[in-house]
């Protein structure tokens, strides 16, 4: 029986037989086992997807959509079967809502290079967050640029929660779009996005949630939130790097112009026009990321095989033993204590920098992130030039909790 399949079967969580399906979780750093608390920043692969994606090359392997020879048929069945299967996981009504890109950073700069060049003017207002990565601000600063639209900023408090009566102050008749993460990568912090959704929507506003955090740790349902588009990327989510996910409603899509042109998004082409092909591939030139698309359908059978519901427990269980743990550490101040927050823990220490923090935990095999994880207004607002982050995933254990605060507290000895 495969470990995921004893996990499956298993009455409890059981995290020893799904850390066999992770190769790389038995090498060693440093002479020390691997202690993987970085998978906010990409999550280790499963065998399931390495497997899926060398299966595609070694026995199925052609381009996609243009051939009517039996490999290029076969692995087109194989990458629109993984969309289909993202279809379901997101629970989108439609396929052909389901747009592959690279990854949530390209879905986010197709939204706002498409949707808002054509339907956003000067003076029209975004909405945005205090917690955002980069990848959901900077798209917008190149909108406020070009067309003068103007960017507001909804706060958080000083513990990481998101202030939805501060957001509501912001909406009126100018918002046309609020574009906010579903989950903070340095905080942990769950936004209340059925609340967003319906207090933008009230406002006449479009929602883009950014899900790259929180897929990996919720279940997400796009027509129950009624978003307007979701975006996530497939490496955080225990797949491939190189592929991402646009989520969008039909009807925007479908009034949206195409991102980039080429092959594979046209109807057809003449030196004076082009018409262009149906959803999803109006969005899609070029060719895709086959092997990878088909590896992020795996990635998606995996965690939904496991339970997203299951997966969230167990971290909600690490991210509790965790916090006791590192709050006993002398002089570590825990960045983000929002209620219902998930997974990751930023923290600083009184006697070290963040980047010695990460390099001597490094030392004892501890992989943790340093620095200001593409989010440096969310740093200014906590006043803080830097944090190191420990993030968990569906494989970590409290025994590697243990790992990270012994070799916390030796940083507390070195340096205190
Ligand atoms: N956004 C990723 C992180 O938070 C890279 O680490």
């Amino acid at each position: 029986m495969s470990a995921i399949a004893e996990a499956m079967t298993s009455p409890v969580f059981d995290v020893e037989a799904i850390r066999r399906d992770f190769p790389i979780l038995t090498r060693e750093i440093h002479g020390k086992p691997l202690v993987f608390l970085d998978s906010a920043a990409s999550a280790q692969k499963p065998r399931q997807v390495i497997d899926a994606e060398r299966y595609i090359y070694e026995n199925e392997y052609a381009n996609v959509h243009r051939g009517i020879h039996y490999l290029s048929q076969i692995c087109t069945d194989r990458m629109e079967a993984a969309r289909e299967k993202i279809r379901v996981f997101l629970n989108a009504g439609k396929t052909g809502e389901i747009i592959f890109t690279r990854n949530a950073t390209e879905s986010i700069n197709l939204v706002a290079a498409s949707w808002g060049r054509k339907f956003l003017k000067a003076g029209d207002e975004i909405i945005l967050s205090e917690m955002e990565h980069h990848s959901n601000i900077i798209p917008w600063q190149f909108l406020r640029d070009e067309l003068g639209v103007v960017l507001r900023i909804a706060p958080v408090t000083d513990d990481g929660e998101f202030r939805l009566d501060e957001f509501a102050k912001l909406l009126g008749e100018r918002t046309k779009l609020v574009a906010i993460t579903h989950m903070s990568n340095v905080l942990g912090t769950i936004v209340p996005v059925a609340d967003v959704v319906r207090m933008s929507h009230d406002a006449g506003a479009k929602v883009l949630l950014d899900g790259a955090q929180a897929v990996t740790h919720i279940p997400v349902d796009v027509q129950a939130l009624d978003c307007d588009f979701y975006v996530f990327s497939g490496h955080k989510l225990y797949g491939p790097s190189g592929i991402g996910v646009l989520y969008g409603k039909e009807e925007l899509l479908e009034a949206m112009p195409p991102y980039m042109g080429g092959g594979e998004m046209i109807r057809s082409v003449t030196f004076e026009k082009a018409e262009w092909a149906d959803l999803p591939y109006k969005f899609e030139a070029g060719t895709p990321a086959i092997a990878q698309a088909v590896g992020l359908g795996a990635a998606v059978d995996y965690v939904t095989g496991l339970g997203l519901d299951a997966i969230g427990a167990h971290e909600a269980d690490l991210l509790t033993y965790a916090t006791q743990r590192l709050s006993a550490v002398e002089g570590l101040k825990i960045i983000g204590t929002a209620p219902g927050k998930a997974s990751v823990l930023s923290f600083t220490m009184d006697c070290a920098h963040p980047h010695d923090i990460g390099t001597l935990v490094d030392r004892a095999g501890v992989a943790i992130r340093v620095g200001h994880h593409c989010a440096q207004p969310l740093m200014d607002r906590m006043c803080l030039a830097a944090t190191a982050r420990a993030s968990f995933g569906l494989y970590n254990t409290r025994g590697e909790v243990d790992v990270l605060a012994n070799s916390l507290e030796a940083v507390q000895e070195f340096f205190g």
